[in-house]
């Protein structure tokens, strides 16, 4: 559960499942780096990379998610829970990450507008912008409970949470929308077994 070097990126999937009970233990910073530099690897559309990330792990802000977290103990017992934002104005990095593309030389000024204008465009769609905030930042907070088993930590992704108590509480800006909570930190407990449906259950090839 320590290390990582040896085990297969499948077998650190396999081995992730939720937990919910912790032992107290104080994440070294290092790691909570780590988890977090391997999290903002994942892809997202147009490399407009949709997510923030707030980090509670001081007791005090701990205890005020828990009620807002419906009493979820994991908030309070795991060494940190991250918050997942999804960018609903994700547009707005178009021409850092375009601007950026266009000074190494990959892509020339005019493609660039063209493209800016495209993602400009698509994002006057309200449920599209929230649909790409939901989307890749769920992305980012799969690579985050990868990384951190990998790094011998378990977590829990949660949905269960009052957005508008969660908003108001920590002043969550009107651009970001909360994705999940995951908290992160050293097992007391197993996950509980839980059933995956049967591959050739899911799993239909070429049509439906
Ligand atoms: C988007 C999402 C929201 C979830 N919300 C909660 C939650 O609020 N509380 C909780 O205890 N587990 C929550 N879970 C965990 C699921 O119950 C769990 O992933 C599922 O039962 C499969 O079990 P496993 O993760 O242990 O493999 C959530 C999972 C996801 C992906």
């Amino acid at each position: 559960m320590n290390n990582t070097t040896t085990k297969s990126a499948i077998e650190t999937m396999k081995e992730r499942h939720s937990v919910r009970k912790y032992t107290q233990y104080d994440m070294p910073q290092k790691d909570l780096q780590e988890i977090l530099e391997a999290t903002i690897t994942a892809p997202s559309s147009w490399n407009l990379q949709h997510w923030k990330f707030l980090v509670i792990q001081s007791d005090s802000q701990k205890e005020k998610l828990l009620p807002i977290a419906y009493n979820q103990q994991q908030v309070v017992d795991s060494s940190v829970t991250i918050a997942v934002l999804g960018d609903l104005e994700a547009n707005h990095n178009a021409e850092r990450v375009y601007g950026e593309v266009v000074n190494k030389g990959f892509m020339t000024p005019e493609v660039k507008e063209i493209l800016t204008n495209q993602i400009h465009g698509a994002y006057t769609n309200d449920q599209f912008a929230r649909d790409e905030a939901v989307m890749n930042a769920s992305l980012a907070s799969m690579q985050l409970m990868l990384a951190a088993k990998d790094k011998g930590y378990d977590t829990v992704p949660m949905g269960g949470f009052d957005k508008v108590a969660f908003r108001k509480e920590f002043n969550i800006p009107e651009r970001y929308v909360p994705i999940m909570l995951i908290s992160v930190g050293k097992a007391a407990a197993e996950a509980h077994g839980t059933l995956r449906f049967p591959l050739d259950e899911v799993v239909t090839y070429e049509t439906f």
